[in-house]
């Protein structure tokens, strides 16, 4: 991806009056010490550029990290209530700035102007939720084995966090990592994402407006040195990172070199499984916002159709009536459902999956396939919503994540049938059935080995309340968002208060009562 954006960055350069954007370091908004810059284009006019944004380089990290290296301690020992105080202020700056940050993000991102409404007050939702942890953040006590001795365990910031983030959630994604780092206690080092910087700074910027002290905070844009660099600094003690899954495991093998704590999230291929005695219509309906719903691109994004044989055909015929008619545009349209993709790579790779199905997989192309260029078309990303129908469970379509809006659809003669086609893949995030019957949900709920499981509804649209996460190829075994997501930004400090007076020794047989 950030091949195509260096390509374009040189041609359209010499455009004047481009916004300029920076860095924000121990509080102070700063170009990168490489003097260079990126220029940052709307996916759905690639003449309109958003802004300019620092390249990054290894010593603006390393800055970034000093900052926060900087105020650690003062931010650690800051009572959790008062930290938890700053980002209820930072919940209503957003909430208050809702509509022009979404407005840019669609402009950057290329989502329709309703999803990213979604996406802001998602990063609202997370943050009085999480910050609401501020005056929790549990420990327990617990029973001593001796006398007059007292046992309790509390949560501890873990130190420096380096935050990653990707194209596809602009600002909800940077905030489920943000917000808890944050109430946790630790300072931060964010990358944002090099599609997007736009919304991490529309973030960072409401941060300084709340009121976080310089240094909490620092944000470094660019492609991928300043994220290697993050992924391999000394002092950064934990890595957190959502993106595909081949970059996800470089860095944790990096993590693993210098004992870093890891947070993936990682690749999808889900799955919506639709019972013989589903409600057809409301399947459709899911199925089509599932699939296509941000263009595809959500990890959640539901790009298999498991349909029972008995309703294969009805089910099929009204999906692709339904698809035909998405009105594919620039997401600023009021009528646009389905936006451009982010970018020329991305559009090269989904474009490429669709030739796969045709002619590797030999699947049929129900409808959609191609790059639309005509008209306003042929500034953007623009590709149609692609369904492929008599699909069988081993085609690559069926397994690789293609991350664009194409979805994939499998019959199947019984719900066993269904739930190994849709466990019989690397990842495991999201899955969805259809159905009528409690016992059969129940079944499926028990049986589908993925960190979210949806009945009658689609794949996406999780809650911030609840934790975020997928079992297999898609993740390390954590969990973001809930009161779950402290278990990454904190560890537990168990602690022991002898007042006895004298030396009682554990772990020696002789307990005197
Ligand atoms: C993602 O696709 O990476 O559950 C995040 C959902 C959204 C988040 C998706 N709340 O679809």
């Amino acid at each position: 991806m950030a091949k195509a954006k260096e390509a374009k960055s040189k041609k359209q350069s010499t455009k004047s009056k481009i916004a300029t954007y920076h860095n924000y370091i121990g509080g102070e908004w700063v170009r990168s010490s490489s003097g260079e810059w990126f220029e940052n284009f709307n996916p759905a006019d690639t003449s309109d550029v958003v802004g300019r944004f620092p390249r990054s380089n290894q010593a603006d990290v390393n800055a970034a990290v000093e900052a926060a290296k900087s105020v650690a301690t003062k931010w650690r020992r800051t009572p959790a209530p008062k930290r938890a105080e700053i980002l209820f202020k930072l919940a209503r700056i957003l909430e208050r700035d809702k509509e022009q940050f979404s407005r840019e993000m669609t402009r950057e991102m290329g989502k329709v102007l309703k999803e990213a409404g979604g996406d802001v007050q998602e990063a609202i939702d997370c943050t009085y939720f999480t910050a609401g942890e501020g005056r929790r953040m549990h420990g327990f006590t617990t029973k001593a084995e001796m006398p007059n001795k007292y046992a309790m365990c509390e949560r501890q910031p873990v130190g420096i966090c380096g935050l990653i983030t990707p194209f596809n959630f602009p600002m909800a994604i940077p905030s489920w990592k943000l917000i808890p780092a944050l109430v946790c206690g630790n300072t931060v080092v964010m990358k944002s994402g090099e599609d997007v910087p736009l919304s991490t700074i529309n973030l960072v910027k409401a941060c300084e407006e709340a009121g976080i002290p310089k240094g909490v905070v620092n944000v470094v844009n660019g492609f991928q040195e300043p994220g290697e660099v993050l992924v391999k600094h000394k002092d950064v003690r934990l890595i957190s990172f959502t993106g595909s899954t081949d970059t996800g495991r470089i860095i944790a093998e990096e993590c693993a070199r210098s004992n870093k704590i890891v947070s993936l999230e990682m690749g999808g291929k889900n799955a919506i499984i639709i019972m013989d005695d589903a409600d057809i219509d409301n399947a459709v309906e899911g199925s089509l916002w599932g699939a296509f719903g941000t263009s595809g691109q959500r990890c959640t994004a539901s790009s298999r159709l498991v349909v029972h044989k008995k309703v294969y055909k009805k089910f099929t015929e009204k999906l692709v009536e339904r698809v035909k008619k998405l009105k594919v545009g620039n997401g600023l349209g009021e009528k646009t459902d389905v936006g451009p993709v982010i970018n020329q790579a991305a559009m090269d790779k989904i474009l490429s999956y669709i030739e796969i199905g045709k002619k590797e997989d030999k699947a049929t192309l129900a409808c959609g396939g191609n790059q639309l260029t005509k008209g306003d078309y042929k500034k953007g990303y623009f590709i149609e919503p692609t369904v492929f129908t008599d699909a069988s469970r081993n085609m690559r379509i069926s397994q690789e994540e293609i991350f664009g809006p194409v979805t994939t659809v499998i019959p199947f003669g019984d719900l066993d049938e269904a739930i190994h086609i849709v466990n019989d893949v690397k990842y495991g995030l999201s899955s969805a059935i259809y159905t009528q019957d409690v016992n059969q949900a129940f079944y499926a709920m028990q049986e589908l080995y993925t960190g979210i499981c949806y009945i009658n509804s689609a794949t996406i649209g999780a809650e911030v309340h609840l934790p975020f996460g997928g079992t297999k190829g898609t993740g390390n075994g954590h969990r973001e968002a809930g009161t779950q997501v402290l278990d990454i930004f904190s560890e537990w400090k168990s602690i022991y208060v002898d007042y006895s007076g004298k030396l009682q020794k554990a772990q020696i047989d002789e307990v005197e009562i």
